[in-house]
C-alpha cells in the first residue's frame, strides 16, 4: 500500500515538472484542420509572443497556397460567427474571416524552418490562440512556444490573465486567515487541555495544511505572474494540495464516526469509507495535476477533467455515509437507553452537521463552477473568492460546533431536561408517521 501511494507521489511530482503559463506544445504530422492552443484574457496592453520551430510540412510542392495555414488569436463569440460564415460558405478556411485577428501565415514562412512573432492585442478581451490548417492533406509537424501577457502600468510583463492577476493577493489574505485561525485553535486546545480528544489535534492539522495550500498557491501564482513558468512552488503547491485533500476527507468521515469523541474506536464499515476515500483523493489529486498543467486544449484534458469529477462525486457521497449511520445510532439509542436528552443533542448537532456538509460540497462544486461558467473572464478571480469563503464558513462551523468543552454539555442534563426531550422525540416519531 505505501509504495503504490509513493510511486503515484512521485508521479504526481515528475507530472507538475512540466508546468508553465508559457507553453510549449510539439505538434507531429497533424492534419486536424484547427488546433486550439491556450486562452487568455488581455487588457489594452496585452501581447502575444510566438516561437516556432522545426516546422515540417508533408507537401514542399510550391503551387501550395499557405496563406491557409497560420495562427490566429479569436474570442469565444466571434468563433460562433466564424462558423456560421463557413457554414454559409462565405469563406473556406478561419484564416479568411475578418472576425479573427491574424497572427502568422506561414505564406510568410518561404520554406524557413522557424519563425518568432510577436502580436500586440489592444483590444481587451479573452482570446484563444488557435492554429488553423485548411489544406487537405497537409501534415504539420512543429515545435510551438506561446507567451501571452499583459503589460502593467509601469511597462513590466503580467503572465496573469486579466481576471486572475489579483488571485496571488486573494489566497494570501486567505492564508493569513487560516493561519490566524490555527494560532486562536492551538490557544483554545491549551486553555481546555483538559477535554481535548485525538479529533481536535486533526482538526489542527487539517487547518496547517490548509493555511500552507494556500500560502503555496499565493506564491506559485505570484511567481507565475512575474516569470510566466511556475518553476518549483507548484511542487509544493500539489504536495498541500493533496495533504489537505486528504486529511479534509479523512476529517469529515471521522467526525461524521463520533471517533475520539464519542467513541475511542472505528466500526470496519467506517473504516472501509476511509479506504476507499484515501485512495480515490490520490487519483483526484493526480486528475487535479493532469488538468492544471495541459490547459484546456490538451491532449486527454476532457478524460481527466471527467475522471476527476466523477472521483470527487464518489468522495464527497462516501464521506456522507458515517453522518447517516451516526444519525441512526443515535435515534435508536435515544429509543432504548433512556438518556433521551443527551442523544438528542447529539442527533441535533450529527444532523447540522449533516446539512452543512451537504451545503459546503453543493457550494464548493456546483456554484463556484456555475459562476466560473457565467461570470465574464475579467471577474473570474470572484469565484476564487466565493469558493474559498464557503470553505472558510465550513472550518469555522465546524470548529465552533465541535470544539473541546470545559464542562461538556452532552453529558450533563438534568430531570427536566430529561422529560422534554423525551417529549420532543416521541412527537419527532409521530411527525415522521
Ligand atoms: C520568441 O520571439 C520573440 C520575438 O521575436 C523574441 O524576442 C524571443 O526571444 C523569442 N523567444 C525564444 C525563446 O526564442
Amino acid at each position: 500500500m505505501a509504495t503504490t501511494y509513493l510511486r503515484l507521489f512521485s508521479l504526481l511530482i515528475l507530472l507538475s515538472v512540466a508546468a508553465a503559463d508559457i507553453r510549449s506544445s510539439e505538434v507531429r504530422s497533424d492534419d486536424r484542420p484547427i488546433i486550439p492552443f491556450d486562452e487568455f484574457g488581455f487588457t489594452h496592453r496585452g501581447r502575444l509572443e510566438l516561437n516556432v520551430s522545426q516546422i515540417a510540412l508533408s507537401n514542399t510542392s510550391p503551387d501550395l497556397d499557405l496563406s491557409n495555414v497560420g495562427f490566429f488569436l479569436c474570442t469565444r463569440e466571434s468563433w460562433m460567427q466564424v462558423l456560421q460564415q463557413i457554414e454559409d460558405a462565405e469563406i473556406t478556411c478561419a484564416l479568411k474571416s475578418d472576425h479573427i485577428k491574424p497572427v502568422y501565415t506561414f505564406q510568410s514562412l518561404n520554406n524557413a524552418q522557424r519563425f518568432d512573432a510577436v502580436y500586440q492585442q489592444s483590444e481587451a478581451d479573452q482570446y484563444t490562440l488557435v492554429f488553423a490548417n485548411c489544406l487537405q492533406q497537409l501534415k504539420v509537424s512543429m515545435n510551438v512556444r506561446s507567451a501571452m501577457y499583459n503589460l502593467d502600468k509601469s511597462g513590466r510583463r503580467d503572465y496573469l490573465s486579466a481576471g486572475k492577476t489579483i488571485l496571488p493577493r486573494v489566497y494570501f489574505l486567505f492564508s493569513l486567515i487560516y493561519f490566524t485561525l490555527a494560532g486562536a485553535w492551538i490557544y483554545l486546545l491549551y486553555k481546555k487541555r483538559l477535554t481535548v480528544y485525538g479529533i481536535h489535534f486533526f482538526m489542527l492539522a487539517v487547518l496547517i495544511l490548509k493555511a500552507l495550500n494556500l500560502l503555496c498557491e499565493a506564491e506559485d501564482k505570484s511567481y507565475i505572474k512575474r516569470t510566466g513558468s511556475a518553476h518549483g512552488w507548484d511542487v509544493l503547491f500539489y504536495i498541500f494540495s493533496f495533504l489537505k485533500g486528504i486529511t479534509l476527507f479523512s476529517l469529515i468521515v471521522l467526525i461524521g464516526t463520533g471517533w475520539s469523541f464519542l467513541k475511542p474506536y472505528l466500526q470496519d464499515k467506517e473504516k472501509k469509507v476511509l479506504m476507499i476515500v484515501i485512495p480515490l483523493q490520490v487519483v483526484a489529486n493526480i486528475a487535479q495535476v493532469v488538468i492544471d498543467e495541459t490547459g484546456p486544449y490538451g491532449q486527454d484534458w476532457v478524460t481527466w477533467k471527467q475522471i476527476f469529477l466523477l472521483v470527487d462525486v464518489v468522495c464527497c457521497c462516501a464521506v456522507l455515509f458515517p453522518i447517516v449511520w451516526s444519525i441512526k445510532n443515535l435515534r435508536e439509542a435515544a429509543r432504548t437507553d433512556g438518556k433521551a436528552a443527551v442523544n438528542l443533542l447529539k442527533l441535533t448537532l450529527f444532523r447540522q452537521y449533516y446539512i452543512v456538509v451537504i451545503c459546503y460540497i453543493y457550494f464548493t462544486r456546483v456554484v463556484v463552477y456555475a459562476l466560473e461558467t457565467i461570470t465574464s473572464y475579467r471577474y473570474l478571480w470572484t469565484s476564487v473568492v466565493a469558493g474559498e469563503l464557503a470553505t472558510l464558513a465550513f472550518y469555522v462551523f465546524t470548529g465552533l460546533k465541535f470544539k473541546p468543552e470545559a464542562h461538556n454539555p452532552y453529558f450533563v442534563v438534568d430531570d427536566e431536561e430529561e422529560e422534554a426531550a423525551a417529549e420532543a422525540l416521541k412527537l419527532e416519531d409521530e411527525f415522521e408517521l
